[in-house]
C-alpha cells in the first residue's frame, strides 16, 4: 500500500491518531452507525468527557462528519465517504478487516444494538406522543396535493378519465386524482361554468381537465377516447337508456370501465319539478339490460351504503308550491353502482 504524505491525511500523522485504541473503537462504531456524542460514550462505556477528548483529536484529523439537528450533534467517521483511492480511504480499507479483533469490539457493538433499539423506542414514543395533535402542527400543506400525486403514480400512466353529465363537478374533483387528463360533459353551459369553478386550483401539473357542452346521446368526444368514465345521477334524466350508453361504450377504449350511480325507484314526485328528474329513479335491471344490449360485458350491480338526501329548490320551478308538499330534511333514497366494461376486441 503506498501512502501519500502530502496529503491532510498523511499516513504518519493517521497512523499516530488510530495507534490509540479508544479512537479506534471510536471509529469502528461510527462506521456502523451515525452516533451522538452521548450515544457514542454509552457504546463505548465511558464518561461523555473522556469520549470528548477523543473526539477533539479525530476532528482535529478531518476524520469526523458531523450533522448538526437541533441541539444534538451527530457524528459519523469520514473513512466510510473517503474515496476508495484517497490515504484514508485505503488505510481504512486495510484496517476494516481487523476491527472485529478489537478486544472491546465485541462489547461494543452489543452496546450500540441497545443504544439504537432505545433510539427507536424514543422516536416511536415521539409520535405516539404527538398523533392526537398531529393534524394541527405536521399535516398541512400549501396546496394539498403532494400526497394526491404521489398516490397516482400508483396508476397506469396517461389516463383518460370522463365524468358524463358533470354537474357542478363534485365526481369529476375526484377523478382529478385519478387520470392525465380528465374530460367533463354536459349540456348545460351554467353547470359546466359550476364545475370549473370547483375544480380552478387543478393545476395542469395534477391533470389537464377539459369542459366539453354536449349530448350524453351525442358525446362530444372521439371513438375510443377514454380509459374510463363515470355517469353519475344523471341517466334519470334521460327519456332513453340506449342511446346515451351506445355512446358511452363508442367514446370508451377497448377494456376501458363505465360507472353509473343511480337512485332506486322512488315516489319523491317533487324532485320532478325541483330537481329536473325526468325518472323517479330507475331499476338496476332497466340499466344492467341496456348496458348488454350496448355491448358492455363483465356488467354488475351493487347497492352502495350511502343515500340520496335531496333538498327542495329554493329556487326551482314550482317554488312554494313544491316546497309546501316536499318533505324537509327526512328524504333518503337509496342508491346502486353500475359498472360495465367494454369489451377488449
Ligand atoms: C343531477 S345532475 C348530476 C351531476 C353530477 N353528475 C353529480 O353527481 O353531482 C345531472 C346533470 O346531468 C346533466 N344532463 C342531464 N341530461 C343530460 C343530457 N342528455 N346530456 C348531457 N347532460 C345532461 C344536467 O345538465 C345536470 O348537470
Amino acid at each position: 500500500m503506498v501512502l501519500s504524505y502530502a496529503s491532510p491525511h498523511s499516513a504518519p500523522t493517521l497512523l499516530k491518531v488510530l495507534s490509540d485504541a479508544t479512537r479506534m473503537r471510536a471509529l469502528a462504531l461510527l462506521a456502523l452507525e451515525e452516533l451522538s456524542v452521548g450515544e457514542l460514550a454509552r457504546c463505548l462505556g465511558m464518561a461523555q468527557s473522556r469520549v470528548s477528548n477523543h473526539l477533539r483529536v479525530l476532528r482535529e484529523h478531518d476524520l469526523l462528519d458531523e450533522r448538526r439537528a437541533g441541539t444534538s450533534t451527530y457524528l459519523r467517521s469520514a473513512a466510510v465517504n473517503a474515496r476508495p483511492d484517497s490515504s484514508l480511504g485505503r488505510l481504512w480499507l486495510a484496517l476494516a478487516p481487523d476491527l472485529s479483533e478489537l478486544p472491546e469490539h465485541q462489547s461494543d457493538r452489543l452496546r450500540l444494538g441497545a443504544v439504537l433499539a432505545d433510539r427507536h423506542a424514543d422516536e416511536r414514543a415521539f409520535f405516539d406522543r404527538v398523533a392526537g395533535d398531529w393534524d394541527k402542527v405536521g399535516a398541512l400543506f400549501e396546496k394539498g396535493t403532494a400526497r394526491e400525486r404521489a398516490a397516482a403514480q400508483l396508476l397506469p400512466q396517461g389516463i383518460v378519465l370522463a365524468d358524463l353529465g358533470c354537474g357542478t363537478g363534485y365526481v369529476a374533483r375526484s377523478l382529478a386524482g385519478l387520470c392525465e387528463r380528465l374530460i367533463c360533459v354536459d349540456r348545460s353551459a351554467g353547470m359546466l361554468e359550476e364545475a370549473q369553478g370547483r375544480m380552478k386550483d387543478i393545476t395542469p401539473d395534477r391533470a389537464t381537465v377539459e369542459f366539453r357542452q354536449g349530448e350524453l346521446d351525442a358525446l362530444p368526444l372521439a371513438d375510443a377516447e377514454l380509459d374510463g368514465a363515470v355517469a353519475a345521477m344523471v341517466l334519470h334524466h334521460l327519456p332513453e337508456l340506449s342511446p346515451a350508453l351506445q355512446e358511452m361504450r363508442r367514446v370508451l377504449k377497448p377494456g376501458g370501465t363505465l360507472s353509473i350511480v343511480e337512485l332506486m325507484p322512488h315516489h319523491e314526485a317533487w324532485m320532478h319539478q325541483d330537481l329536473g328528474d325526468r325518472h323517479l329513479g330507475l331499476e338496476p335491471a332497466a340499466i344492467q339490460q341496456a348496458l348488454n344490449r350496448a355491448g358492455f360485458v363483465d356488467v354488475i350491480v351493487e347497492p352502495l351504503e350511502d343515500r340520496y338526501c335531496p333538498q327542495p329548490g329554493p329556487d326551482g320551478p314550482t317554488g312554494a308550491e313544491s316546497r309546501a308538499t316536499a318533505p324537509r330534511g327526512d328524504v333518503a333514497l337509496p342508491l346502486y353502482l353500475v359498472r360495465g366494461r367494454a369489451p377488449q376486441s
